[in-house]
C-alpha cells in the first residue's frame, strides 16, 4: 500500500508534505520519511512509526528546500525499521514507491554485479540504483523511461533528482496517482484527498504514464515517452469534508454519520415525486441479464455475500459473490450475458482492480460500485454508481459498508422491477420503506451505551463467533471481521446452522456469543441454534427486532432494533456490532482508525 506525496513549490516544502503524509497514514502506518534538495543535496529523513514521529524529528532538524517526497509505509519487503523505510536515496537521486516490485531480486543481483550496493531490504532500492546507473549515460526522460521498463510489478513513484533543482518525477503502473496544479508550484500524490489543502484542480496518471512536475508546468508522457495531455477535474467542496471535528476518532465519527449518509445516497437515487430509482443505461438490458457476478475485498466482499440474498430474493438471475483476490486468477468462464459488478470503497484495491482488468480484456460489462469516484475502478468500469458516502478515514469500513449494502439494493429493486419480477405495488412499498431507513438507524444509533456495557465481557475473551441465518449471515460475517480488525480478537461469524458441524466444540462456559435473530423467516431456527450455544455454556449476546422477553432467560444482553421489513434489517444489524468492535478496541486501548498491520486502500496483491 503506502501513500506517496512529491511537491515542488517557491517556498519551503516540508511543512506541507508532513501536512500531506498526515492524510495519506490511512494507507500505511508502519514508518515515514522525506526528502527535500537544499544546499545542493538530498536532505533524506525517516523513521520507524507515525508521521507524528517524523515530525518531531524535523522539529529538531528542520529539512529546507523547496522541492521534495514523503512517503508512509506499510512493509512489504523488509520489517518496518527506518533503514527500510522510504525514501531510499543515492548521492543524486532520492525515490518514494507505493507497490511491489516484482523482478527486485534479480535485479538486485545484476546490479551488485556492476558494483553497486544495497542499504535496505526493500523492493524499491532497485529504481534507486537503476535512476542512479542512467543518468551517467542518458537524458532525464530516457533515464526515466529506461528505469521503468526495467521493472515488473506495480508502483506508483515519486522521485527527485539532486541536479534537477526545479523538478518532481511521478510514475503509475498499477498504483494510483493524482497530480495536483497550484500557483508557482504543483503536486503529486497517492490520491486527491492528499493534495486537498493545496489544491481542488486533479489530474489522474494512467498506467504507464509519467509526468515532470516543474514550479509553472506539469508534462506528462505515456510509456512510448510520447507527450500527452491530461484532463483537469475540478474537485467539489464536498469532497473536502474529512476532518474529525469533536470525534475522537474517525470511525466514530463515521458510524455516527451513517443516517445522514444513507439519507444523502436515497437521495441521489430515488425520484421521490415517482417513486422511482434513477438508475439508468446499465451496460446491460436488465430484461437480459443471465447472471449477475459480485466481485471485491473485505468488508466490501460482504456487501456482495448480501446482494446475493437480495438478488435471489427479488429476480429470478443466477448469482455469485468472488472474493476479487480469487477470482482474478481462477478459470473463470467469463460470459457476454453476464454482470460483472465490482464493489469498493477506495476503488484503488489491486485485486479488486485486476478482477475488473480481467473482466474488461475479455469485453465483458462491469459496472463499478465506489466512494471514491475518480478511483481507477470507477474509471475503468463501463458503468459506475456511486455509494455517496463522503471520506471514510477509519481503516475498519463502516459507513461505506451501508452505502454498498444501500446502492446494491438499489440497483436489485431496479433490475428487478425492469426484469417484472417485483410487481408495481410491492416496488413501490420497499421505495416507502427505504426513505424510511435514515430514521431507523437514526434510532438504532442512539442506542450507542447499551452496547458500551456489554463490551467488558469481551475484553479478556479468547474468541467469538457471530452467527446468524439468510440476511443475518453477511451481516455475522462483517460483525467478526470488525471485531477482529479492531481488537485483535479471533471472532468468525458462521451460519447459525453450521454451528453443529464443527464450531460449536469451540463453545466453552462463558464464552461471548452474539446472535443475530431478527423476528424473520429464519428466526424460530435461529432461536434454537442459540439454545444449543446457551446449552453448552455460551454467554449470548442477542440483536433482534423482537419484543416479546419470554424468550430472553439465559440471555446476556439482547439489543433492540426498531422494526422494519425484513429486507432492510442489514442495515440496522451491522450498526451494533460495529458499536461492539469499536468499544471493545477502546477498552483494550487499540488504535481506533489505524489497527496493527492494516491499511485502507490495499493497493498490492
Ligand atoms: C482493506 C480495508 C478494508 C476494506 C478492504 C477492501 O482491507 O482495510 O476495510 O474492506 O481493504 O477495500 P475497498 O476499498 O476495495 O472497499
Amino acid at each position: 500500500m503506502c501513500g506517496i506525496v512529491g511537491i515542488v513549490s517557491n517556498k519551503s516544502v516540508s511543512a506541507s508534505i508532513i501536512g500531506a503524509l498526515k492524510k495519506l497514514e490511512y494507507r500505511g502506518y508502519d514508518s515515514a520519511g522525506i526528502s527535500t534538495i537544499s544546499n545542493n543535496r538530498i536532505n533524506e529523513q525517516k523513521c520507524s512509526g507515525r508521521v507524528d514521529n517524523l515530525e518531531k524529528i524535523l522539529f529538531q532538524n528542520p529539512s529546507d528546500g523547496d522541492l521534495g517526497i514523503g512517503h508512509v509505509r506499510w512493509a512489504t519487503h523488509g520489517i518496518p525499521n527506518q533503514i527500510n523505510a522510504h525514501p531510499h536515496s543515492s548521492e543524486v537521486v532520492s525515490v518514494v514507491h507505493n507497490g511491489i516490485i516484482e523482478n527486485s531480486d534479480k535485479l538486485r543481483d545484476e546490479y551488485i554485479k556492476k558494483g553497486y550496493s544495497f542499504k535496505s531490504q526493500t523492493d524499491t532500492e532497485v529504481i534507486t540504483v537503476i535512476l542512479t546507473d542512467f543518468l551517467k549515460s542518458e537524458d532525464l526522460i530516457n533515464c526515466i523511461h529506461k528505469t521503468l521498463e526495467k521493472l515488473e510489478g506495480s508502483f506508483a513513484l515519486g522521485v527527485i533528482f539532486k541536479d534537477y533543482k526545479n523538478l518532481v518525477v511521478g510514475a503509475r503502473r498499477g498504483s494510483p496517482l493524482a497530480v495536483g496544479y497550484g500557483h508557482n508550484e504543483n503536486f503529486i500524490g497517492s490520491d486527491s484527498y492528499a493534495l486537498k489543502s493545496m489544491t481542488n484542480k486533479i489530474s489522474y496518471l494512467d498506467d504507464g504514464d509519467f509526468c515532470l512536475l516543474y514550479r509553472e508546468k506539469v508534462e506528462f508522457y505515456n510509456s512510448e515517452k510520447k507527450k500527452i495531455n491530461k484532463e483537469i477535474l475540478e474537485l467539489s467542496n464536498e469532497d473536502n469534508i474529512a476532518e474529525k471535528g469533536d470525534y475522537k476518532d474517525f470511525m466514530s465519527k463515521e458510524i455516527d454519520e451513517q443516517s445522514f449518509t444513507t439519507k444523502k445516497c436515497i437521495n441521489e437515487y430515488l425520484d421521490k415525486s415517482r417513486n422511482e430509482i434513477n438508475i439508468y443505461n446499465l451496460p446491460i438490458d436488465p430484461k437480459k441479464i443471465n447472471k449477475i457476478r459480485l466481485i471485491a475485498c473485505g468488508t466490501a466482499y460482504h456487501s456482495c455475500l448480501m446482494a446475493k440474498y437480495w438478488i435471489e430474493e427479488n429476480t429470478s438471475i443466477d448469482v455469485e459473490a468472488d472474493i476479487a483476490s480469487e477470482f482474478r486468477y481462477r478459470n473463470v468462464k467469463l460470459n457476454k450475458d453476464d454482470l460483472y459488478i465490482f464493489v469498493s470503497q477506495s476503488g484503488e484495491t489491486a485485486d479488486t482492480y485486476a478482477a475488473l482488468e480481467k473482466c474488461k480484456k475479455n469485453n465483458v460489462k462491469t459496472c463499478g460500485i465506489v466512494n471514491v469516484v475518480e478511483s481507477s475502478i470507477a474509471r475503468l468500469a463501463d458503468f459506475v454508481l456511486p455509494i455517496h458516502a463522503g471520506p471514510e478515514i477509519g481503516v475498519a469500513s463502516t459507513k461505506a459498508f451501508l452505502g454498498q449494502m444501500l446502492v446494491l439494493y438499489l440497483l436489485i429493486l431496479k433490475i428487478s422491477k425492469e426484469r417484472s419480477e417485483i410487481d408495481q405495488e410491492n416496488y413501490k412499498k420497499l421505495i416507502l420503506d427505504l426513505i424510511k431507513l435514515p430514521d431507523f438507524i437514526k434510532q438504532t444509533l442512539s442506542k450507542q451505551k447499551d452496547i458500551q456495557v456489554v463490551a467488558r465481557d469481551f475484553v479478556n475473551a479468547k474468541g467469538t463467533m457471530y452467527l446468524g441465518r439468510g440476511y443475518s449471515y453477511p451481516i455475522a460475517m462483517e460483525g467478526a471481521l470488525k471485531l477482529k480488525e479492531l481488537s485483535y480478537i479471533h471472532a468468525e461469524g458462521y451460519a447459525a446452522g453450521e454451528m453443529k458441524h464443527g464450531p460449536l466444540a469451540l463453545i466453552e462456559d462463558g464464552m461471548p456469543v452474539i446472535v443475530l435473530a431478527p423476528k424473520d423467516r429464519y428466526f424460530e431456527k435461529t432461536i434454537s441454534n442459540m439454545q444449543e450455544v446457551i446449552a453448552r455454556g455460551g454467554k449470548v449476546i442477542m440483536i433482534t427486532d423482537d419484543t416479546s422477553t419470554t424468550m430472553s432467560e439465559n440471555i446476556r444482553f439482547k439489543f433492540q432494533i426498531p422494526k422494519t421489513n425484513s429486507t432492510l434489517n442489514p442495515f440496522l444489524l451491522c450498526i451494533p456490532l460495529q458499536f461492539l468492535a469499536y468499544h471493545v478496541a477502546l477498552l483494550k486501548n487499540c488504535d481506533i482508525d489505524k489497527p496493527r498491520n492494516l491499511a485502507k486502500s490495499v493497493t498490492v496483491e
